[in-house]
């Protein structure tokens, strides 16, 4: 077969960058022989040139100049994989004008700036492929964009990030330490370069905000989106949640609610041991989109790390080469920002179950004080759980399930709640998602 040649500028080798440089540098034959298109990388551009990587690039093309990359007229496709808000965003614009195609895995970036680029894009007659931005090696972005086209979707229930998955899979199963398996799944490369994206939630509400605006058609942004992280999460809820037959995960929802207004949120969420979600663990991403046509369709793989994202990547070069990104590129239409606001569910209003732990004094009264509490808020107590004991300082933890109910009554009861003597700790909450599940 005649192969075209395609040649490559790639910004930042980091932990995805090098990534993409192997896949290029050792694969450009297959992808040749299935494709008929030949990836060069020629040329690479890093701050620091001298460090060692885990891929050993071809003499002379590794640089610390960006300008020979954006003047070299060869090169048609730039891949920025620095990161971050800033320096990134002058990069994707610069590739741009010098009418290169962009791709990128910059979630952070395009959920901030999206409407910006995707402008920049159109202007210059190019286009940004961003697969892998959201959920790892997971061709999520393809699948909303063109295999779930038909669809009107109602509902999307992420673990989209990889980090916080393997997080509370280990406090799970292994009975480990928030700060130990954050550890290892910065060692492994999963995290951000600074965690804290990852662990308070901000990192999930990046990719939600991307994958949200292509599903529904929105310029959605990171404000319309209520966000809670995983950092305060004690070891005993999970224990606790697990009796009741649950089990904890970082989840973001997007859902057309009754009135058609769109909820965005991500929270902790417990949700039942046996839902398939359930069963993502580790690094492991999953997403569940209900369409009116299709119904449920579960797409699940690897979330993060060198190598799946870096699959993503180079996917996105090739649909470039190939010629397919230009249209699909051109074809998005989200609904300005203006017209947005309306359509967005006040957080408060949001109907869920909730799990609530309670740290109260063992003594004659106190579930009867706490229970008038909660019914007067008409909030009512689906499940509860108490083990007879004594915590610290004759305390012990009684754990209750909700009905649905409005946050904002909840919110309003737990306010309450904080007040009572005998309740000697913030109460915990934490939301209950229960996720319908597709059946004959
Ligand atoms: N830090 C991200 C995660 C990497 O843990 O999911 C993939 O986007």
């Amino acid at each position: 077969m005649d192969c075209k040649t395609v040649k490559i500028g790639l910004v930042g080798l980091g932990t995805v960058g090098s990534g993409v440089a192997k896949i290029i540098l050792q694969q450009a034959n297959s992808i040749a022989a299935k494709t008929g298109i030949k990836l060069e990388l020629a040329c690479v551009v890093d701050t620091d040139t001298k460090s060692a990587r885990p891929v050993e690039l071809p003499n002379g093309i590794l640089t610390d100049n960006i300008n020979r990359l954006l003047n070299d007229k060869n090169i048609s496709i730039g891949v920025e994989l620095v990161g971050g808000t800033t320096i990134a965003k002058q990069i994707q614009l610069k590739m741009l004008q010098a009418g290169k195609d962009v791709v990128t895995a910059n979630k952070a970036l395009l959920a901030e700036y999206g409407s910006e680029l995707y402008a920049a894009a159109k202007q210059n007659n190019r286009c940004i492929a961003f697969e892998a931005s959201c959920a790892g090696g997971i061709p999520i972005v393809s699948a909303i964009r063109t295999g779930l086209a038909a669809n009107n979707i109602t509902a999307m229930y992420g673990i989209i990030n990889g980090t916080c998955n393997y997080i509370l899979s280990n406090m799970t199963s292994k009975n480990e330490d928030f700060a130990a398996a954050l550890d290892k799944a910065q060692k492994l490369g999963f995290a951000e370069a600074d965690p804290t994206l990852d662990i308070n939630g901000g990192d999930s509400a990046h990719k939600l905000a991307i994958l949200a605006s292509i599903a529904f058609g929105y310029e959605i942004a990171l404000e319309d989106i209520f966000v809670e992280g995983i950092e305060n999460i004690a070891k005993e809820d999970i224990i606790y949640g697990g009796e009741m037959g649950y089990i904890l995960k970082l989840l973001a929802i997007a859902q057309k609610e009754k009135d058609n207004k769109i909820s965005l949120r991500v929270h902790p969420s417990f949700i039942a041991k046996d839902n398939s979600l359930a069963q993502v663990s580790g690094s492991f991403n999953a997403v569940s989109i209900f369409g009116n046509a299709v119904g449920q369709v579960t797409y699940y793989g690897r979330g993060a790390g060198m190598m799946p994202t870096a699959s993503a990547v180079v996917a996105d070069i090739i649909d470039i080469a190939i010629g397919n990104s230009a249209g699909t590129f051109s074809h998005l239409n989200l609904k300005p920002r203006a017209e947005v606001k309306p359509f967005i569910e006040e957080s408060g209003n949001l109907v869920s179950r909730f799990y609530i732990r309670l740290m109260v004094k063992d003594q004659p009264g106190v579930f009867a004080q706490f229970s008038k509490i909660l019914a007067q808020d008409e909030i009512s107590i689906s499940g509860a759980l108490q083990h007879e004991g004594h915590g610290p300082n004759n305390t012990i933890p009684v754990v209750i399930t909700t009905h649905p109910t409005e946050q904002s009554k909840v919110t309003a009861a737990l306010e309450d709640l904080d007040k009572l003597d005998a309740i000697c700790t913030k109460p915990v909450c934490i939301r209950i998602v229960d996720i319908p599940e597709d059946a004959d």
